[in-house]
């Protein structure tokens, strides 16, 4: 058997914290298999052909059955999208529906609004300086995700805390503890979900998409509740699970994406000059922050038995934590990868891995993209002094990558 690699990389530690996609594509060029011994025990592959080709795609021996975390998740949570193909493709496509053309074009129109909404409270600010995290990014993707699950955007603070409390805590806490978060959120969807199933017993219907927007709110609560895994509905706690997924799946990450870009903007000032000056940039922009700074830096799967990566050994039931910032500074695809550039090809940056890749790639995708474009073009039109002011600091979360604080001015 081969031993795992010596390393003394702990992606807990402080001074990997304070920089995670540096020294995570660092470990990578030093040691494509680490075997992490700490508060938790996985091994981190970071050698992008081995993810790609091994670690997402060979589901029988790396399965996303025991959780997206570094403990192996007992089995009952293994439902909606943590399962593998063939069983995954069924609920993947119900989810993929949610995001057609006319969704699309809706969740533009929102995306407008709320960002319109909170510049003209930044304007209307006579400080006119502030947290951009605060009073743009974090309101922002909160009240969006509100809508789309068809709870009070309103209430956008208390969903947010709820989604933190299932991305960040979960790591650190008994599996109890998660139990009772996610038997809280439950419990709320749940409510909410029973009020729908009420209203088509009131109509006197069964569930159909065709009432989707008319006896239910055109949201992702009802369309998963009239939709169908092939050609039977979906049970109650399969809606409750798609909808924490995108719940959970759709907050942190995209308000970090916000973040990151605009601070990968405004740190050189003549790069935000270049892109007011011309917006056709813009896309390249977003997928260069997606590459240099991954909201996720990485996630997780399961060995089912003993399995290799690369030349060492891993015992059945390890955890594997895929390293996305080691594959997005591969040397092979992107000259001078550590470089925030806006002069590379868009056809080659869009190649990072940073929507995961294979049967799990992120569903959102069009979703982040669009609204990171509608927000690029509102800042650079209506904000177009933005500059940084001091210091910025991370968001939690040792594999998620973020500012929590981003001091602008925008006067
Ligand atoms: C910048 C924004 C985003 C990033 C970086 C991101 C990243 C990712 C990554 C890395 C995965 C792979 C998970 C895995 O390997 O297990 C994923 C899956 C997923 N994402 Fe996103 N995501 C973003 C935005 C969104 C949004 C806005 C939504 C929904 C509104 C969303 C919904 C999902 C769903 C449902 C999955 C699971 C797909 C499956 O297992 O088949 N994501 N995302």
């Amino acid at each position: 058997m081969n031993p795992p690699r010596t390393e003394d990389f702990d992606p807990y530690a402080a001074e990997v914290l304070e920089r995670s996609p540096d020294a995570f594509a660092e470990l990578g060029q030093r040691c494509p298999v680490h075997h992490y011994q700490g508060k938790f025990d996985f091994f981190i592959a970071s050698d992008p052909r081995e993810i790609k080709e091994n670690v997402l795609r060979d589901h029988a021996t790396w399965t996303a059955r025991n959780g997206n975390t570094p403990r192996v998740m007992d089995e009952r949570y293994a439902s909606g999208i943590s399962t593998d193909p063939p069983e995954h493709f069924a609920i993947r496509s119900v989810i993929q529906r949610g995001f057609g053309p006319e969704q699309m074009k809706r969740l533009g129109g929102e995306i407008d609004r709320i960002a319109n909404e909170l510049i003209d409270s930044m304007q209307a600010d006579p400080a006119g300086e502030g947290n951009f995290f605060e009073c743009f990014a974090m309101p922002l993707a909160a009240r969006l995700m509100c809508l789309m699950l068809g709870a009070p955007e309103s209430q956008y603070l208390t969903y947010k805390q709820w989604a933190d409390d299932m991305t960040f805590v979960e790591y650190n806490v008994p599996e109890e503890t998660i139990d009772a978060h996610a038997r809280k959120i439950n419990a709320h969807f749940g409510a909410m979900l029973a009020e729908r199933i009420a209203k088509l017993e009131a109509a006197g219907v069964q569930p159909a998409l065709e009432h989707v927007g008319t006896i239910l709110p055109d949201d992702f609560m009802s369309r998963y509740l009239c939709d169908k895994v092939g050609d039977r509905p979906l049970k109650k706690y399969e809606v409750l699970n798609l909808v924490a997924a995108i719940f959970i799946g759709g907050n942190e990450t995209t308000m970090n994406l916000i973040c990151n870009l605009l601070w990968r903007l405004l740190e050189v000032p003549a790069r935000w000059e270049q892109l007011k000056a011309d917006p056709t940039l813009i896309p390249v922009a977003i997928e260069e922050s997606l590459r240099l700074d991954p909201p996720v830096i990485g996630l997780f799967r399961t060995s089912t038995c003993p399995a290799r990566l690369g030349d060492v050994d891993v015992p059945a039931r390890a955890k594997v934590f895929y390293n996305i910032a080691a594959a997005n500074r591969d040397p092979a695809r992107w000259p001078n990868p550590e470089e925030f550039r806006l002069d590379r090809p868009l056809a080659e940056v869009r190649q990072h891995l940073s929507f995961s890749a294979g049967a799990h790639a992120c569903l959102g995708l069009g979703l982040a993209r669009m609204e990171l474009r509608q927000v690029c073009e509102l800042l650079t039109a209506r904000l177009p002094a933005l500059r940084l002011t001091g210091a910025t600091h991370r968001a939690p979360g040792f594999n998620f990558w973020g500012r929590e604080n981003l001091p602008v001015a925008w006067k």
